[in-house]
């Protein structure tokens, strides 16, 4: 999400005549979007920062500014350690930047003292429609697409209520008429993006036909000519239910795979983390998803070490991160963060009995990818080109249905097609193959062709 809200900012800004630099040296405006998730991602923001006011030293006229969570969670406490940046601007009000920035330049440019930080903090009414004016002319294969804002559950660990607010769903009309200009520009894969998805709509839009809102987003944007691929993330485990899973039948062009954040496989965990479900009915919907699309590739997010997690509690979440066997996961040691209800809790577990915990999962998820990939070998699998790869002359990467990463040889003009690609070898984290050219490797397509429609 973040990653999406800096895209956004950075194509408004090229819209007023900014233009991006590939080096911080380079840049006149420097703008960090932060994460305050976990603690170390804060520390991180805030020591780059303070690196980055160093560079005033040389370069007087130099803006700097600190956007999203940790402004919108830490603001005067952000003010006091850098009291020298000139915009601080919270997470309802990214499409604010670009006249704020202006405002600052031009009272700089008219060489007066520096202008006091422009700090802009507020709610915004609607804000959850102001953040899509991200269509510039650059095209995006593979667009992230945010549907709703804010999240109102209050999992215990979790700070993003505080930072991202209550929750606010755009309306379907708004998001199926931008992924259309996505698709005229060329746009061939979308991810719908929202703090619990399958929680979208649910207070302003009614069920239709035992269809949740979120079914009926999935299947509006479905029908959008040009889209070949709809992913989302994240859903919440609670509102998983029957209608999304029959979705994954009956919409082709959803992709099958899913993040499912399970966070503990300890129902008193899960419980003294305030999730709503059991550790029984997370593998009940994975069981579910897995009749309707037998190889679907599943992930997660788990913590470790949360206050109270014995060695009996992380070994059930150890069992049932190995039985459920995910394709990818993200694995995190619990940090305490400021305004959650476990704050009161402490962080009692030893940090070395986290790392522990935290390398032992790390550990299971590289064999279990490693196992996903090394499955693949020998087959013919359907890869949306994205770009030239980072490394090596004539390589380019792209992703199955499945968000496994392939690497082969290609050509500039592939970018944005769907290929047949052979899968020839495989790591843990990536998959390397060559095209399969028509009529040369016919059998491999015909393969192809029978995953694709089965
Ligand atoms: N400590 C560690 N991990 C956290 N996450 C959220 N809050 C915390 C915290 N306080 C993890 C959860 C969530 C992911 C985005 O970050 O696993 O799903
Ligand atoms: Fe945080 Fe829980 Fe909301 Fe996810 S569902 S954003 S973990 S409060």
């Amino acid at each position: 999400m973040n990653e999406r809200d800096s895209g956004a900012v950075a194509a408004m800004l090229r819209k007023r005549g900014y233009a991006m630099v590939d080096s911080e040296d380079d840049a006149d405006v420097i703008l960090l979007n932060t994460c305050s998730v976990r603690e170390q991602a804060e520390q991180k923001a805030l020591g780059k920062m303070g690196h980055l006011t160093r560079l005033r030293r040389k370069k007087p006229h130099l803006v700097l500014g600190i956007m999203g969570c940790m402004a919108q969670n830490r603001g005067q406490d952000v003010l006091d350690r850098l009291p020298d940046l000139d915009l601080l601007v919270g997470t309802q009000k990214f499409h604010q930047v670009p006249d704020h920035l202006d405002n600052i330049i031009t009272q700089l440019q008219a060489q007066g003292p520096r202008p006091s930080t422009i700090v802009d903090l507020d709610e915004e009414e609607g804000s959850q429609n102001t953040i899509r004016d991200h269509l510039d002319d650059e095209r995006q294969v593979s667009a992230f697409v945010s549907i709703m804002q804010g999240c109102n559950m209050n999992c215990a660990y979790c700070c993003v209520p505080m930072t991202r607010g209550r929750e606010r769903a755009r309306p379907i009309e708004d998001i199926v008429r931008e992924v259309k200009e996505l698709a005229t520009q060329g746009t061939r894969e979308i991810t719908l993006l929202g703090q619990i998805v399958n929680s979208y709509g649910r207070r302003e839009i009614p069920f239709q036909s035992g269809k949740s809102p979120f079914v009926q987003l999935l299947e509006a944007v479905h029908e959008v000519e040009g889209i070949e691929r709809i992913r989302f993330t994240s859903p919440h485990p609670r509102g998983f239910k029957q209608d999304l899973i029959e979705a994954y039948g009956m919409l082709p062009k959803l992709c099958e795979y899913v993040h499912l954040p399970v966070q503990s496989g300890s129902n008193s965990i899960l419980k003294a983390m305030k999730r709503p479900y059991t550790r029984e009915r997370f593998l009940q919907i994975v069981e579910d998803l897995r009749a309707v699309k037998p190889g679907i590739y599943l992930s997660t997010d788990i913590i470790v070490g949360f206050p109270g997690e014995t060695e009996e509690d992380f070994e059930l979440t150890r069992e049932l991160f190995e039985s459920v066997g995910f394709d990818w996961g993200f694995i995190f040691k619990y940090s305490v963060r400021p305004n959650t209800s476990a704050e009161p809790l402490g962080d009692p577990i030893p940090k070395e009995v986290k790392e522990e915990r935290n390398q032992i999962l790390l550990d299971i998820l590289n064999k279990s990818s490693l196992r996903r990939n090394e499955s693949l070998v020998g087959s013919t699998q359907e890869i949306l080109v994205e770009s030239p790869a980072r490394r090596g002359e004539g390589l380019y990467t792209g992703r199955t249905r499945g968000f496994r990463k392939v690497i082969f040889p290609g050509k500039p003009r592939l970018v944005g097609e769907l290929v047949p690609v052979h899968i020839e070898e495989a790591t843990a984290s990536y998959l390397r193959g060559s095209l399969v050219l028509s009529g040369i490797n016919a059998q491999d397509e015909s393969a192809l062709q029978q995953r694709s429609t089965a």
